[in-house]
């Protein structure tokens, strides 16, 4: 199982890090972005007090979940998390992914990725699970490219939604 403790996970250009208090408008800003909201399911500006006590919730809340801050040279570039895990700490779904908007384009959110995923192995995780919108082509690119492969598809408020996973023991 995973703990919270603080150890270096980092690609020598992007950090990750445990999210805190102090990060809270910042998330909030990246995940309430219209170019970011309307890639997710819930596409909603919901009130900051909600998203606060989001984050609340989570740090004070004992779980394996891991909610991380990117940061590229000590500045914040994005954030991702794991949560949702099952089968005894072996498959777990990954998401909360946004890098910020003055950030895109520059292999942030691949390094990211990549960190979680490897981070994830290396905590005893075997299948990482995720969803995208089908028409998030930037993405679906990444995550076919570092191994997720699809393994269904739902509707959601008229929506088409792709179910992903990779498995971690093959694309690590
Ligand atoms: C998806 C997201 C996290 C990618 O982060 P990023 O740091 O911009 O991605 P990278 O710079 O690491 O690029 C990853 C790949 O996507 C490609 N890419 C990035 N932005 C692109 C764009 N606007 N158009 C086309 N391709 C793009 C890159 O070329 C790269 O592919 P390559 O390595 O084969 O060249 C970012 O676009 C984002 O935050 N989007 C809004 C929120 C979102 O969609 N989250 C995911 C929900 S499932």
């Amino acid at each position: 199982m995973l703990t919270r403790d603080a150890q270096a996970i980092s690609d020598g250009v992007v950090s990750l890090r445990e999210i805190s208090r102090s990060d809270a408008e910042l998330l909030y800003a990246w995940r309430m972005d219209p170019g970011s909201r309307m890639m997710f399911r819930c596409t909603e500006v919901v009130p900051f007090d909600f998203h606060r006590s989001m984050i609340e919730q989570y740090l004070t809340t004992a779980s394996p979940d891991r909610w991380f801050l990117a940061e590229a040279d000590g500045r914040p570039v994005g954030t991702l998390s794991l949560y949702n895990f099952t089968e005894r700490g072996r498959v777990c779904e990954w998401g909360r992914f946004v890098i910020a908007p003055e950030a895109r384009c520059l292999g942030y959110g691949r390094r990211a990725l990549k960190l979680l995923m490897s981070y994830a192995r290396t905590s005893g995780v075997h299948r990482l699970k995720c969803e995208v919108l089908a028409t998030n082509t930037v993405a679906l690119h990444l995550y076919r490219d570092l191994g997720f492969t699809q393994t269904g598809r739902h509707e959601h408020d008229g929506r088409c939604f792709l179910a992903m996973m990779a498995d971690l023991d093959a694309c690590i």
